[in-house]
């Protein structure tokens, strides 16, 4: 029984490594070597060929290298019946929540303005604290870190998403309140998951009912953003300026406005980046799970896709 790593264009050793770490006897095989097809049963996968998996005639189950499993539900290929697993992780929560951190720090102290101050030798006292409300979108393990840590920090939290939820540990927004969500708020955090429901979400006319001025930080998907709406939406004031980690085409072309618009600041999709060492332990668990007919870790459910 064996568990093929099929993440082309990507260097799998450190995975290998980090797997055989916690499991010096497991059987690998990696793509595009893989010798063995039949003895395939868990795959690991990052932005995998679509089809491809058609190739393992007794695969049993699929776990993404990220916590995103986007990039496996968009391949038809993928039987609706095949169970799907993903990283849930403390060092991958920990560094997305710092990520949005810096980001929600970065707009309410201002650290842009005071860089282009000392360029220009500025001195100026005023207004050093823009006051901050923060709304993220998508509660889920990263959404409710996020959510707990700047509720910590002392700022306003708010969260949405597309389920409603009873008890939950701070204002909570459903779909259908998007509009009272967004009156809330002045910053922005897209944690959501991506789904056809999703897809897309942030254009134009989701900008015009934020509130004057409103800060975006998108860290999940490029595909939730409609990219040609956001310098349109700067300019009409609707938002005041964006940090973004994710696009449509990774790496960003260089012909993409985004890299000369001074308002958004840029980063390349490594806003928590998955730590193979501290993921493979529940990689080799629910392999073990698997085959013991245990339930799985971190189940994706299929109906809600994520
Ligand atoms: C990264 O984008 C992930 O899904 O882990």
């Amino acid at each position: 029984m064996s568990l093929a790593i099929i993440s082309p264009g990507r260097n799998p050793q450190v995975w290998i490594d980090a797997l055989i770490f916690h499991q010096p006897d497991i059987d690998i095989q990696i793509y595009p070597d893989i010798k063995r097809p039949e003895d395939v049963e868990m795959a690991l996968l990052w932005q995998h060929p679509p089809g491809y998996l058609d190739t393992f005639p007794n695969l049993k189950l699929i776990s993404s290298l990220g916590a995103g499993v986007d990039h496996i539900l968009s391949d038809p290929a993928v039987p609706a019946s095949m169970p799907i697993v993903r990283i849930v992780d403390e060092k991958l929560t920990w560094s997305m929540t710092n990520y949005v951190v810096m980001g929600v720090l970065n707009f309410h102290r201002q650290i842009t303005r005071y860089q282009a101050d000392q360029k220009r030798k500025v001195w100026d006292m005023s207004n050093p604290e823009i006051p901050v409300k923060v709304g993220v979108m998508g509660v889920g393990a990263l959404g409710g870190d996020v959510l707990d840590k700047l509720n910590y920090l002392g700022f306003p939290v708010f969260g949405f998403g597309f389920t409603k939820k009873d008890d939950f540990p701070y204002p909570y927004f459903s779909k259908d309140h998007l509009q009272d969500f967004l009156n809330e708020i002045n910053v922005l955090v897209c944690l959501l998951p991506l789904t056809p429901e999703t897809e897309s979400i942030l254009d134009l006319k989701f900008f015009k009912k934020c509130q004057t001025g409103t800060y975006l930080i998108n860290v999940a998907r490029g595909k939730h953003l409609v990219e040609e709406d956001l310098i349109p939406a700067l300019n009409q004031g609707f938002l005041s300026g964006a940090m973004l980690d994710v696009y449509r085409q990774e790496p960003l072309p260089d012909t993409h406005p985004f890299w000369e618009e001074e308002r958004i600041q840029i980063t390349p999709h490594i806003a928590s980046v998955t730590n193979p060492r501290a993921a493979s332990p529940q990689i080799i668990e629910n392999f073990r799970r698997l085959r013991s007919n245990q339930p799985l870790l971190n189940l994706v459910d299929r109906k809600k896709g994520y």
